[in-house]
């Protein structure tokens, strides 16, 4: 593994090789055994869009395994006003250890891996959220004990989440369902990959994709970027919620996941989240162990 730009790009055998790493750093850590393992390392971490876990996880990630980490808004960057991401690459692997991308676009994370000479992590783009995914997977492993054989069900838009998680899902050893609205399909890549790859249902019907779930994950109907269709987006995915009825379809002991922020009353129910905010907060918090073992697996000498 040099880069972690997509779920796609992941062997079923290096997702297993994070998470177990992840699940031994926050072992560690809780059991106050510092691991100075990127001592003297620097991560330059570009944001393009809000964050709030993915910049204080990784922040605080990497200053926890020795390291220092470097905010750098495009704001304030000259990629902000027309550099190319191609020199910027080139640029910023002579200073750095290593890069994380929070951006629009996919080809522009894939652009600094290419260019640059040191690895790129992807903090989100409008295609996959694979960080977030990880976390997500050591989370139901942790509360369910396994991955394999489980039934994992995505409720809503077809974006970087869902996208995500069918890949991760899918290679992690579970089945995937999901539910979207026509117009608001998953990528057409992540399609044929589950496709090929077998073990996945596409349903308009959130409750035909419910049924005997072991984990409802769901995320924001409009993402950063889509304020403008927000009405829009408010009408198309009107019954696209997660709510008690639609759990009652699902295993008895079934857990909910969101990436977070959440939008109670829309994707997600105030009642749901609540009854399910101890899962949630774990998924929070396994970003930063998470994060902690990708970035040693590739920055690591
Ligand atoms: N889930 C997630 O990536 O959160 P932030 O947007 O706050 O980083
Ligand atoms: N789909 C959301 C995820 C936020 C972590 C967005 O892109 O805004």
């Amino acid at each position: 593994m040099k880069h972690l730009l997509k779920m796609l790009d992941l062997s079923s055998d290096e997702i297993i090789e994070i998470l177990n790493l992840a699940d031994q750093l926050k072992y560690e850590l809780k059991h106050g055994i510092k691991h100075h393992l990127l001592e003297g390392k620097s991560l330059g971490m570009i944001f393009q869009k809000a964050s709030t876990r993915t910049r204080v996880s990784f922040e605080t990630g990497m200053y926890q395994l020795g390291g220092q980490a470097l905010f750098l808004s495009s704001n304030d960057l000259q990629i902000g006003r027309g550099e190319p991401v191609q020199d910027t690459a080139r640029v910023l692997s002579r200073y750095l250890d290593g890069i994380m991308i929070r951006t629009f676009e996919q080809k522009e994370v894939e652009d600094l891996a290419e260019f640059g000479s040191i690895p790129v992590i992807n903090g989100l783009t409008d295609f996959c959220h694979p960080c977030q995914i990880l976390a997500d997977l050591m989370t139901i492993r942790e509360f369910k004990g396994k991955l394999e054989g489980l039934k994992m069900c995505f409720i809503g838009d077809g974006n970087n989440m869902m996208n995500s998680l069918i890949v991760g899902g899918l290679k992690a050893g579970m089945t995937v369902s999901v539910a979207c609205p026509d117009g608001y399909h998953p990528d057409q890549t992540v399609l044929q990959f589950a496709k090929e790859h077998g073990g996945f249902e596409l349903f308009d019907d959130p409750k035909k994709a419910a049924v005997d779930a072991d984990v409802m994950i769901t995320d924001v109907w409009a993402s950063m970027g889509q304020e403008g269709e927000k009405a829009k987006r408010e009408a198309a995915f009107k019954g696209y919620q997660v709510n008690e009825e639609l759990l009652k379809l699902a295993k008895p002991d079934c857990m909910v996941q969101h990436c977070l922020p959440a939008h109670r009353g829309e994707e997600i129910t105030e009642d749901v989240f609540e009854a399910h905010a101890n899962e949630i907060f774990e998924e929070a918090e396994n970003r930063l162990h998470a994060q902690k073992a990708v970035m040693v697996l590739l920055m690591k000498d």
